[in-house]
């Protein structure tokens, strides 16, 4: 595991773009794994930039998402499919028959998580899986259980997700209590992975998940398991170490 400690959100961000530009530049067919969250939105801007310079090039890129509000549609602005559009996609020359993201709309989630996890394993690999974190210490929405949860499935949100997640919606009854999501074994199975953790509200979680026990209660501990994970927390968030 590589921990890289950045200054603040904005250097987090630079440093990420960083990696996933080298990535995109030396496999211009690279599978990014994409995270939603407000994590991530710095380097997704810092990506867009490095586009509209002309130092990225996305015509080949394919991409996969963690997960997806089950229940909503991709026009409604809290779906992840709106928000990776708005905050990314449509910004870059993607081809957005190549990206992937959960369909929320699909009330059969045997069948739609199947699907899902086909679509990940027929990419041959995610190259560079992003990941946020949860307070709980969830990835995608891979919320604590009693075991992890191995495949694409469909997942009960803890009262702390939609408590975290609330700021989102007009009203808190309005956030979806269900997900599908990657699971912890989908996402282990990414080449590389990087973590992205900011603010001082994480130092906590993100100190267990690292230097704990690797338990399902807190999902995040799996990826010490993980032969290729890339951290970059800023100050704040590693505060605890
Ligand atoms: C959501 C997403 C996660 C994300 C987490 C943290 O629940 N499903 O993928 O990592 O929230 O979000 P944030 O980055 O806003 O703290």
């Amino acid at each position: 595991m590589k921990l890289y400690k950045a200054k603040d959100y904005e250097d987090m961000s630079r440093k990420a773009a960083n990696i996933i530009s080298a990535q995109v530049t030396l496999k211009p067919d690279s599978v990014l794994g994409l995270a939603t969250g407000s994590t991530p939105i710095g380097t997704y801007k810092r990506l867009i930039e490095g586009y509209r310079n002309g130092d990225l090039d996305f015509s080949q890129v394919k991409s996969v998402n963690l997960d997806e509000y089950r229940g909503l549609t991709r026009d409604n602005d809290q779906s992840y499919y709106y928000f990776m559009y708005n905050n990314l996609f449509k910004d870059i020359n993607i081809d957005l028959n190549n990206t992937n993201i959960p369909d929320g709309t699909e009330p059969d989630s045997e069948k739609e998580c199947a699907r899902y996890e086909a679509v990940v394993e027929s990419m041959g690999g995610v190259d560079i899986q992003v990941l946020g974190l949860g307070h709980n210490g969830h990835i995608g929405f891979n919320e604590p259980a009693d075991e992890f949860p191995k495949t694409t499935h469909c997942v009960d949100l803890t009262e702390s997700t939609i408590e975290a997640n609330k700021r989102f919606f007009a009203d808190v009854n309005d956030v979806p209590r269900q997900a599908y999501t990657m699971g912890i074994k989908t996402i282990m199975s990414a080449k590389t992975i990087l973590l992205l953790v900011s603010g001082a509200d994480k130092a906590q979680i993100l100190h267990d998940c690292l230097c704990g026990p690797i338990v399902p209660q807190v999902p995040a501990s799996i990826l010490q398991l993980h032969g290729d994970v890339i951290v970059i927390a800023d100050e704040a968030a590693m505060s605890k170490f």
